[in-house]
């Protein structure tokens, strides 16, 4: 009797324990063995931090569409402090659109995807070596089609650059994501306006 209550004591912790585990991402999850910055498959109902649209100056509309997502657990230490969580992952889908006149207006919206921009928040320095590795990131771009495809070889030459002007912020494009400062119940009040502390901030 005792072993038996023993053992469903311990499948039911191990139950407890997978199911915790589900939904938090790990490295593991993300990095294959040779520290390669994987896309992840379920991204899509991670948090959502924004989305990017760039125009096209001949289709009075969008041509594509930026839509980013962060790992669980990414905005609300984000919020409590101005930084990413180590191991935080982030993914910017990339989606051609199509633009018409809606009863709201001439809008345009998101269709096919295109490719995905993966990131990963690595405090540590965990891969000294690698070229996909550095300035606090693990950077990827995967091309979509049947498969898809990694076409990153060194994110000093394919991704840096750009976020060289976001440098101050981690490198990242907070201003596209009000959910990291605003709280949308106060009526759009912006946290660090409030907070004399938080003018200090690298984000300000
Ligand atoms: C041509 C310039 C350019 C290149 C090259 C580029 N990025 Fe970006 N990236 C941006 C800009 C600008 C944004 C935000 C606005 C947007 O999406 O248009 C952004 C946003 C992102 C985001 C969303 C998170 C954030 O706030 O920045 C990720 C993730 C990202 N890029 C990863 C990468 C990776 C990984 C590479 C290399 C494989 C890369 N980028 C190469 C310009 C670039």
């Amino acid at each position: 009797m005792a072993i038996f209550t023993l053992r469903t004591t311990l499948i039911a912790t191990i139950f407890a324990l997978s199911t915790a585990a589900s939904s938090a991402v790990t490295l593991d999850d993300v990095v294959d063995d040779d520290g390669i910055p994987q896309l992840p498959e379920n991204f899509r109902s991670w948090e959502f931090l924004g989305a990017f649209s760039g125009l096209a100056a001949d289709k009075n509309g969008s041509h594509e569409m930026h839509t980013v997502y962060a790992s669980p657990g990414t905005v609300e230490y984000y919020q409590q402090n101005n930084a990413y969580p180590d191991a935080a992952v982030l993914v910017k889908e990339v989606l051609e659109t199509d633009t018409e006149n809606l009863t709201t207006g001439r809008i345009s919206y998101a269709t096919k995807t295109k490719g995905w921009f993966v990131w990963i928040k690595d405090s540590k320095g965990r891969f000294p070596e690698s070229k996909l590795w550095g300035d606090g990131w693990g950077w990827a771009f995967y091309a979509a089609g049947d498969k898809p495809k990694l076409q990153t070889t060194d994110y000093k030459t394919d991704c840096l650059g750009c976020h060289v002007p976001a440098k101050d912020t981690d490198y990242s494009y907070v201003r596209g994501y009000p959910v990291l400062e605003i709280e949308p119940m106060s009526g759009g009040q912006n946290k660090s306006a409030d907070n004399k502390e938080a003018s200090e901030s690298p984000r300000e």
